[in-house]
């Protein structure tokens, strides 16, 4: 798929997405952005800049670990999402968080400004992932560190089938690389390939938990990165694209809910000195 078209249905698609973000997703990625926050182990007075920064889930602890003398650049392609996060770090009085829409590709920084990038789940939406993380490696300062969670492999994640669902009722492509970086050792070789050194990889198992249907059919179909597409189904499309969905996870039923497995892979790569 052409770049520029998934970096447009990925913006617009997540400023739909971004008022039942938090209520449908922000459960199901603690786990990864959790151990992100450990494997960054941010210091007082550290400079982050913050890649596909969404709702702020992974702002609001770094602001608290970086402290009033650190500084925060959090960055979203969405406007809706930077909106919502500069809203929020304001009502939270966090001076030391500055957001800005910007995509991934092309960092509006100076080169060497920061001692820290993190990017949670967002590097499987990029269409140049190479082109980001060297975005990334030349405004880290040296010896600066990445850190970068993603999910993990298609077959690691029981809600897969959510994208040929989606991509046969649009006839094209709706995230054709969503899996790619989690499978094997992927993202590792993407870091090093970037100029990363002392890189680690951690695959983490989860579980996505749903009370019902409506509840996992509304987190994957409107509250994430097909939001775009479902938002120009009509009724019937809906329903059958849900049924669909439903029918696909129906192995991981338990009672009126659902227990999804997932998996995730986090990274971290320091630039060389
Ligand atoms: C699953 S959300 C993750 C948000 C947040 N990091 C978190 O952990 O909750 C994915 C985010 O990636 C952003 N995104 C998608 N493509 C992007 C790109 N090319 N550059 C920057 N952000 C992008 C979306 O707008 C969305 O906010």
């Amino acid at each position: 798929m052409d770049g520029a078209l998934q970096r447009r249905i990925q913006r617009y698609g997540w400023d739909r997405a971004a008022d039942l973000y938090e209520r449908l997703w922000a459960a199901q990625l603690a786990p990864a952005q959790d151990r992100l926050l450990v494997l960054a182990a941010l210091q007082p007075g550290e400079r982050v800049l913050e890649i596909a920064c969404g709702t702020g889930l992974v702002t609001w602890p770094a602001a608290e670990a970086v402290g009033p003398n650190g500084h925060i650049v959090a960055t979203d392609i969405s406007e809706r999402m930077v909106e919502r996060t500069a809203a929020e770090a304001a009502h939270r009085r966090l001076s030391q968080v500055l957001c800005r829409r910007m995509d991934a590709e092309s960092i509006d920084e100076a080169a060497d400004a920061f001692d820290v990038v993190l990017c949670a789940l967002g590097l499987m939406y990029v269409p140049d992932v190479a082109k980001a993380l060297g975005e990334s490696q030349r405004v880290l300062a040296a010896g600066g560190r990445l850190v970068a969670a993603v999910w993990g492999a298609r077959r690691g994640c029981g809600w897969a089938d959510i994208f040929p669902i989606v991509e046969k009722r649009v006839a094209s492509e709706v995230c054709p690389m969503f899996f790619h970086l989690g499978t094997g050792d992927t993202l590792a070789q993407a870091l090093g390939a970037a100029g990363f050194g002392h890189i680690t990889v951690e695959r983490i198992s989860t579980t996505l938990v749903y009370e019902s249907g409506d509840e996992a059919a509304d987190a994957a179909f409107a509250g994430g990165p097909v939001a775009m597409a479902y938002s120009r189904f009509d009724e019937a499309t809906r329903e059958s694209a849900r049924a669909e969905y439903l029918a696909s996870i129906d192995a991981y039923r338990v009672d009126a809910g659902y227990r999804v497995p997932g998996e995730f892979v986090i990274a971290r790569g320091d630039k060389p000195r």
